[in-house]
């Protein structure tokens, strides 16, 4: 298939490409500098130059793909506002093209809010976290869209053999030689799954445009942040404490989506792994890679 990626050079898309690509699809990249150039380029993906804060330039090129998969993010407070006008613009042409279009769009686990002792499936209804709420707005209207076929993935909290993901702040402080800070309580559950088996999860629901709908990808429902910090400071033979840190205090100092890794969450990856025959190959983080290989 032809497919264009935004967010390619990031922590789910760069793997996403590689995936891709293994499966010998035609990829595509948004690109918005020379580095991202040549990263797309090493990783086996074609580079397009544009931004997605104008999605004008890149839009109809878009639709003109077998799919698109959105894992782009500016993460600033325009997030939001900047999304929602690319998956307009993507809405706007998708008419254009003689058959409906195939879109992977992204959530994520933090729009199901607190689940505490449930997990969560994707019956559950979406409690998001106040800077994330837009992506569930966004997703129905996608969903709703009669020129695409989309389907949206919610990923788990993500960890990366490459740049460590969510783990990456344990990681830095750990080899470092610096306290971890464990923002919340150390109880705080948080459901994984390894960039790698999600890259999969996105070919995989890609390749299929009769499923549509809302999936969650996650290969640990949900694993104690303490545990979590506790496999780090084993794994680089730190000799410094975690330091407890209020959710309030790393809000304030972190800004407001410091609430995220602090809700005690688990979900279930039943639906994906029912649907598309999915199977997570690292079940347990601490067997995967990330704590030898991220370049920090
Ligand atoms: N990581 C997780 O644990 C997790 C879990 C659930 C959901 N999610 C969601 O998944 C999405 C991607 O997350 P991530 O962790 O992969 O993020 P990331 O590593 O920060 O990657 C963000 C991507 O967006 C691109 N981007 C940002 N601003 C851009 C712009 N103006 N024009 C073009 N490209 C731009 C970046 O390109 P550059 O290389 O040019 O910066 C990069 O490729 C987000 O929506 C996030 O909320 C993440």
């Amino acid at each position: 298939m032809n497919v264009f990626v935004l967010g390619g050079t990031g922590t789910i898309g760069g793997a996403i490409v590689v995936e891709l690509v293994r499966r010998s699809h035609h990829v595509v990249a948004l690109s918005r500098s020379q580095t991202s150039d040549k990263k797309l380029m090493a990783l086996g993906a074609v580079p397009r130059r544009g931004d997605l804060t104008a999605p004008k330039d890149w839009a109809a090129f878009a639709v003109s793909c077998d799919a698109i998969i959105q894992v782009a993010a500016t993460f600033g407070d325009d997030m939001g506002d900047v999304d929602a006008e690319a998956m307009s613009a993507i809405l706007n042409v998708a008419g254009d093209q003689p058959k409906p279009v195939r879109l992977i769009y992204t959530g994520g686990c933090w729009l199901y809010g607190e689940t505490g002792d449930e997990v969560a499936t994707e019956e559950r209804p979406f409690d998001p976290l106040p800077s994330f709420a837009w992506m569930v707005s966004h997703a129905e209207k996608l969903l709703r869209a009669p020129n695409l076929i989309t389907a949206v993935i919610h990923p788990a909290m993500v960890y990366d053999a490459v740049d460590g993901g969510v783990f990456h702040r344990y990681i830095s402080a750990a080899k470092a030689g610096q306290p971890i800070e464990i923002w919340g309580s150390s109880k705080t559950r948080w459901p994984l799954v390894d960039s790698a088996d999600l890259a999969r999860a996105y070919c995989d629901l890609m390749e299929r445009p009769d499923l549509e709908g809302h999936f969650n990808a996650v290969a640990e429902e949900g694993v104690a942040v303490g545990e979590i910090v506790s496999a780090v400071v084993r794994a680089y033979g730190s000799q410094v404490e975690p330091v407890a840190v209020s959710a309030d205090e790393a809000i304030a100092k972190n800004g407001a989506w410091a609430k995220g890794p602090t809700m005690d969450q688990q979900m279930s990856g039943q639906k994906m792994r029912a649907s598309t025959g999915w199977e997570a190959q690292v079940t347990d983080y601490r067997r995967s890679d990330v704590f030898k290989t991220a370049v920090i």
